[in-house]
């Protein structure tokens, strides 16, 4: 849908803001932009709506290059959401989110039903907040117009530059799960820019990870925490958050160890024993197959430590409720 073919872009002052980038967004995903303030980010975005021009290189967009495409028709197929979403404050909420599709020529009657919908799907009651002016609004609520404001006009792509940056973690997180949502439910490409490794690991189909204005790794969110390209990628996930999100998703493919207290006396029980390579599923399964309360892990034919079956069989069940 949208393809980069070695982009490079330096500002009139000389700054090498972006340095060659290649990359395929396909169409249908969420693609999260992510990586350390001045890297790149707003500016690879930017280019792809024309309001920063590329210094060389090429953007295809739907195979069709940009650069012979008019700003206005190029616009009307893009949706924009910036970090202060930028209403018009004299205007209502419904004439706010009416703006494009009205530019683009549609009838209110055609678009009505659409915003009302837009609205009801981001947990704002159409009857309610559509003849308020913006400040009459929370700042959540204010974000969330923003959304389907970039929504209304139907655009097949939608860039959000930090959207959700201003707001308070509680009302972040809903709209994080809205617009994963929205995005499964319609179907629209999105370019998300973040600086949050958790909101982008959420969110995102795939992450591209940039540094210094070029890429480091494009990958999907769980191919990019189990195995980050390098040391820059790894320490910008963190430690903590590979640990984490590794035993959210393979909880059955942890090793035993993770769950194991380390023998600190010697062995006086007999206890069935199992590998230290061994994972969760292949534990439980032996422990509850043949009702095994204890085992010890052996590594090298020596026991090194000794799982139960309770913690083992909670661990699961607590990751299972993504505790
Ligand atoms: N108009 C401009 N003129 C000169 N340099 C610019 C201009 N706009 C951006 N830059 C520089 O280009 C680099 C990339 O900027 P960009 O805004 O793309 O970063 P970013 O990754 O979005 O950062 P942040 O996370 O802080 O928003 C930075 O060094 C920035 O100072
Ligand atoms: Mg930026």
């Amino acid at each position: 849908m949208i393809t980069f073919k070695n982009v490079k872009k330096t500002f009139e002052d000389g700054t090498e803001a972006i340095k060659g980038i290649d990359l395929h967004i396909e169409e249908g995903k969420l693609v999260a932009l992510i990586g350390p303030s001045g890297c790149g980010k707003t500016t690879t975005m930017k280019m792809i709506n024309k309001l920063i021009e590329p210094t060389s290189g090429e953007i295809l967009i739907g195979g069709e290059n940009i650069a012979r495409q008019k700003e206005v028709d190029l616009r009307r197929n893009i949706g924009y959401v910036i970090q202060r979403i930028g209403l018009f404050p004299h205007m209502t909420i419904e004439e706010n989110v009416g703006l494009i599709p009205k530019l683009k020529g549609m009838k209110k009657e055609e678009y009505n039903q659409k915003v009302d919908e837009l609205l009801n799907l981001v947990g704002l009651d159409p009857s309610v907040y559509k003849k308020r002016y913006p400040l009459e609004l929370s700042g959540g609520q204010q974000q969330r117009v923003g959304v389907v404001r970039a929504l209304a006009g139907d655009p097949p792509i939608i860039l959000m530059d930090e959207p959700f940056s201003a707001l308070d973690p509680i009302s972040r997180d809903q709209l994080q799960d809205e617009l994963k949502q929205l995005q499964t439910k319609i179907k629209k490409t999105i370019v998300f820019v973040t600086h949050d490794m958790d909101e982008a690991l959420k969110i995102a189909d795939q992450i591209v990870v940039l540094k210094d204005g070029l890429i480091e790794q494009v990958a999907a969110p769980k191919e990019l925490v189990q195995t980050p390209k390098n040391e820059f990628v790894r320490s910008f996930i963190g430690e903590d958050r590979i640990n984490a999100f590794l035993n959210l998703h393979t909880p059955l493919l942890s090793p035993v160890t993770s769950i194991m207290d380390p023998l600190t006396e010697e062995i006086k029980t007999e206890f069935p024993t199992i590998d230290s390579t061994a994972d969760l599923k292949l534990a439980a399964g032996e422990m509850t197959g043949r009702n095994i309360i204890s085992m010890y892990v052996v590594e090298n034919g020596k026991p090194i430590g000794i799982i139960h079956q309770n913690l083992l069989l909670r661990k699961l069940a607590g990751f299972e409720k993504g505790v």
